[in-house]
């Protein structure tokens, strides 16, 4: 898809990409003043849509932004941006400001929140990243306190992500006062002794959708899983090391700053819990049909 053929949503219409424009008064642009949210469609079907416009609504209430829309609203509109476009599987971005203002840090009192949403065809992380698995390179959590927001500010996580590229990895793992939060645009998980290890929804991290199934299915399948604060020699020291995320779904980490993981290959416990994510996604996706 191209930007000419692209069918966005902007403030009550669909319109193509290069006729969407907003002002430069935009809080999003001058304060960062916003949230958004990544929900992944496959077969056309917005996947886990409850749980992602639940996280949306405590975004919204983080930030004290009224939603605009109830989640009927939210699924019709989603499931037209998701008709306009092409691709089976996409993945739809929506994105909230507090609209549009004189520049004042204050709230501005009866503007209407900028809606943005777009879709860009889905593809699937390479199949060799996960038969070999990826490198991550790890850093200080240096964001703020309320990681469980996930606001459009997102300078922290950009520079730390780009650490992961300069250094040839796929991601950042951060430690915060030693422990281990998330990765710069995903979650993490290390499996011990055949025990998925997973930090605690807190402030600290993203409330991941993929996380919440990962930890979903692995408790529908019997596999041990211990939610808790895990220091960076532990995590250096485990078994598996994985990321998750709506777009990459679940990715080894085979690497960690030039180390390997355990044995350096994928592990048998992501190689079950991604057979079993993958059968979970086809079993929603027929049932839906
Ligand atoms: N990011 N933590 C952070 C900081 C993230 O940015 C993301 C996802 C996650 C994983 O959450 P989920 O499983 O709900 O996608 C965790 C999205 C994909 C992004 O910003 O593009």
């Amino acid at each position: 898809m191209n930007g000419t053929s692209q069918i966005v949503y902007l403030n009550g219409h669909f319109l193509p990409l290069a006729q969407a424009h907003v002002s430069v008064l935009d809080r999003g642009f001058i304060f960062g003043d916003g949230v958004y949210e990544v929900i992944p469609a496959y077969s056309r079907r917005a996947f886990r849509l409850d749980e992602h416009l639940r996280r949306l609504q405590h975004s919204l209430d983080g930030i004290r932004l009224a939603n605009p829309h109830t989640n009927a609203e939210w699924a019709d509109l989603i499931r037209e941006l998701i008709a306009r476009n092409t691709g089976e599987d996409q993945y739809l971005y929506l994105h909230l400001t507090r609209g549009v203002a004189l520049r004042d840090h204050a709230f501005p009192q009866g503007v209407a929140p900028t809606v943005f949403m777009m879709s860009t065809p889905l593809v699937p992380p390479p199949r060799e990243w996960c038969e070999t698995g990826v490198a991550a390179v790890s850093a200080i959590d240096n964001r703020w306190d309320r990681c469980d927001i996930k606001a459009i500010a997102l300078l922290p996580n950009v520079l730390l992500r780009q650490l992961a590229v300069d250094h040839g990895a796929v991601e950042t793992v951060l430690f915060r006062d030693g422990i281990l939060t998330e990765g710069a645009a995903s979650n993490i998980f290390a499996v011990e002794n055949g025990v998925i290890l997973a930090p605690p929804k807190d402030n600290h991290m993203l409330p991941g959708i993929t996380y919440d199934l990962v930890l979903e299915l692995a408790e529908a399948h019997g596999i041990p899983c211990e939610i808790g604060r895990y220091g960076e020699a532990r995590i250096r020291a485990a078994d598996e090391l994985w990321l998750t995320s709506s777009t990459k779904e679940i990715l080894p980490i085979t690497r960690l700053d030039d180390r390997p993981v355990g044995s350096g290959r994928p592990g048998p416990v992501f190689r079950k819990m991604h057979a079993l994510y993958q059968e979970y996604k086809t079993q929603v996706m027929r049932a839906s049909a």
